[in-house]
């Protein structure tokens, strides 16, 4: 079985990709403390680079410092990230047709900053930080607003390829459009097209300054898998008014902080038991597919085997195949597959990776594990 398309160029608007292999955003916890990009983070991208990955998406960069998860998360909330940021891209593009998109968002209703508490569209509390997000007012909004397209735009300065915007997993963008954290009457709450809104006026302001040539992507929320959260039927309605609005890619994706309560579905990084459980955005690439367009479709969740990844792209059921966990484990896995080896990815997709995240930069806790003992 060979892995030909796998391995063949796609491209996302003008951005030509030299594979269809894409890093899904990954949060590193190696930017030096309070935002900065330090050698640290440098070497874990270009690690990522130099392993045959065709696109990497960075973990999630903050576009303000209240919308932070922690000290060592990096940001574009102002001029003096850029000079870092830049070199890191630089160092990325060293590397052949390397292609890297900064993912920018904000914590939302999820957010932990010990200065600035929390904000979203509706106050509703958070059952896994136990905090209550203040409501966010309109002016607040277009504020929020300008501070995407700021650092979007910043991004495009840095020499990004292309930038996404997180709107997925419970923070800040993806709170607007769940009917659990949005509850407002005005124009952005009430119906989808309200809900939808900042999305749209968020893509409208930054096109105008970066132009068409550079893709501006989203990781869409598309269910939150819990009671009385975003179902997968109005996720598909909001991906519609996405395409048609000119994004150039959609990651769909789901699950929220609180879906881990009382339930083994850790989404959006579900844990793997058997191959049953693998690709389980399947479902929702082949339902949203058909209405893409242009618009190119990269799916998330669950990717191990470059067999089944071939038969998805085969089947026109996805452009491009996203992946997270398994690149942790092993960031050279695209050139391992190249070269003819194409068993599944080691990751066990354990989640400890998660863990990891707790205690400092985030890591394979297995690959370590492993490389201890081979070096006694
Ligand atoms: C340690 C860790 C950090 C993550 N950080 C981000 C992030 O910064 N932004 C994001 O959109 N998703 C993030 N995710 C979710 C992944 O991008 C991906 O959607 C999910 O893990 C499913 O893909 P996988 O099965 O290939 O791991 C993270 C996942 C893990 C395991």
């Amino acid at each position: 079985m060979s892995v030909e398309l796998l391995f063949s160029p796609g491209y996302i608007g003008a951005v030509r990709i030299k594979n269809r292999i894409v890093r899904s955003a990954t949060f590193s916890g190696r930017a030096e403390k309070y935002g900065s990009v330090g050698e640290k983070m440098i070497n874990f991208y270009d690690e990522l680079a130099k392993g045959g990955t065709g696109l990497i998406i960075s973990g999630f960069i903050s576009v303000d410092v209240g919308g932070t998860i922690s000290p060592y998360q990096a940001r574009l909330d102002n001029d003096s990230y850029i000079s870092g940021q830049r070199k890191l891209v630089e160092k990325v593009h060293d590397i052949p047709e390397v292609k890297i998109a900064a993912q920018i968002g904000h914590t939302g209703k999820q957010g932990v900053h010990p200065k600035y508490p929390p904000v979203a569209p509706t106050a509703v509390k958070d059952k896994i930080t136990g905090l209550t997000p203040r409501k966010l007012s309109k002016k607040e909004i277009e504020v929020i607003i300008k501070k995407f397209v700021d650092a979007g735009y910043r991004s495009y300065l840095c020499g990004y390829d292309m930038v996404q915007l997180h709107a997925a997993h419970g923070y800040l963008l993806s709170n607007f459009i769940s009917p659990y954290t949005n509850r407002r009457d005005d124009e952005y709450g009430g119906n989808i097209e309200n809900m939808t809104r900042i999305l749209i006026m968020i893509h409208e302001q930054l096109r105008e300054k970066v132009g068409k040539s550079f893709p501006i992507i989203i990781k869409l929320q598309t269910q939150d898998f819990i009671p009385g959260g975003l179902i997968l039927d109005d996720g598909i309605n909001i991906a519609k008014i996405i395409i048609k609005s000119g994004f150039d890619a959609i990651e769909p994706s789901g699950g929220i902080g609180e879906t881990q309560i009382g339930t083994p579905n850790a989404y959006p990084s579900k844990i793997i038991k058997s191959t049953d459980d693998e690709n389980y955005f399947l479902a929702v690439a082949k339902e949203l597919k058909p209405f893409m367009g242009e618009s190119k479709l990269i799916m998330v969740g669950g990717i191990k085997n470059p067999i089944s990844a071939e038969k998805i792209l085969k089947n026109g059921n996805a452009d491009f195949i996203s992946i997270s966990r398994p690149l942790l484990y092993e960031p050279d896995l695209p050139k391992r597959w190249q070269s003819g080896d194409i068993t599944p990815a080691k990751c066990i997709s354990c989640n400890s990776c998660y863990l990891s995240m707790l205690t400092g930069p985030t890591h394979c806790v297995v690959r370590k594990k492993i490389e201890r003992k081979k070096q006694k």
